[in-house]
């Protein structure tokens, strides 16, 4: 089963609309959706904001549903740190993804090292990623494949993003994908982000203006992909 995990409710709202997704079951905090119709068979969940949230909601997912979840996408919406990159509306397809919040360097590792694993980029799945960079395409949406990096604070300055981009490497910021990306790493389930840019410069006023349209244009895109299998 495919799994489309997003943070809150009104990011995922415009996909659950879509599809009349069945509510199933809450988990502590997790909320599970699900869509049965002709072919297609996946789950919505909404895991919560955050790194903790969102990755423990893959453990709980796996946890309760009885079969296998055969790919996790990450969906919902982001800020860029690049602008004249990365612009409002844009959808960034996941390459890599780092957790910009992880600092073990007083110990002399590299920044974003997560220990134990040894990694600071977990690779998003190359097949899954291909066919989001189409389908963002096919319904005219313009994909930026990139990096994304993840941690617990909302980037809103610009001393935030220079520092993000010139350790990370990253195009865009966010608060989940990254941990779940280490979660589905940790449990060999391929993954990818989907993220539509909501802010690019005035982050919270962006973010507040563009969040549902950034939200509509994602379940767009998943409603391609999943017409693609
Ligand atoms: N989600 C949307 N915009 C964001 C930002 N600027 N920082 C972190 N998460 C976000």
């Amino acid at each position: 089963m495919k799994a489309f995990i997003y943070a809150v409710e009104r990011e995922a709202k415009p996909l659950l609309d879509i599809f009349k997704a069945k509510f199933e079951k809450r988990v502590g905090q997790l909320e599970i959706y699900s869509v049965n119709k002709q072919e297609l068979h996946f789950c919505v969940c909404l895991g919560g904001i955050g790194k903790v949230a969102s990755s423990s909601s893959i453990s709980l997912l796996e946890s309760v549903i009885d079969e296998p979840i055969e790919e996790i996408i990450n969906v919902g919406v982001a800020g860029s740190i690049n602008p004249s990159k990365v612009g409002i509306l844009d959808a960034v397809i996941s390459t890599s993804l780092a957790q910009h919040d992880v600092d073990t360097t007083p110990v002399g590792d590299p920044a974003g090292l997560i220990s134990g694993i040894n990694k600071v980029y977990f690779d998003a799945d190359e097949n899954i990623r291909k066919k989001l960079v189409k389908a963002a395409s096919n319904v005219g949406v313009k994909p930026v494949e990139g990096i994304v990096a993840s941690g617990d604070q909302f980037i809103a300055t610009d001393e935030q993003r220079k520092r993000i981009s010139d350790t990370f490497g990253a195009i865009t910021v966010d608060m989940e994908a990254a941990a779940e990306a280490q979660v589905a790493y940790m449990l060999g389930i391929p993954f990818c982000s989907l993220k539509v840019i909501s802010d690019a410069n005035e982050h919270a006023k962006e973010y507040r203006e563009n969040e549902k349209k950034a939200a509509e244009l994602a379940a767009k895109i998943i409603l391609e992909y999943l017409q693609m299998d």
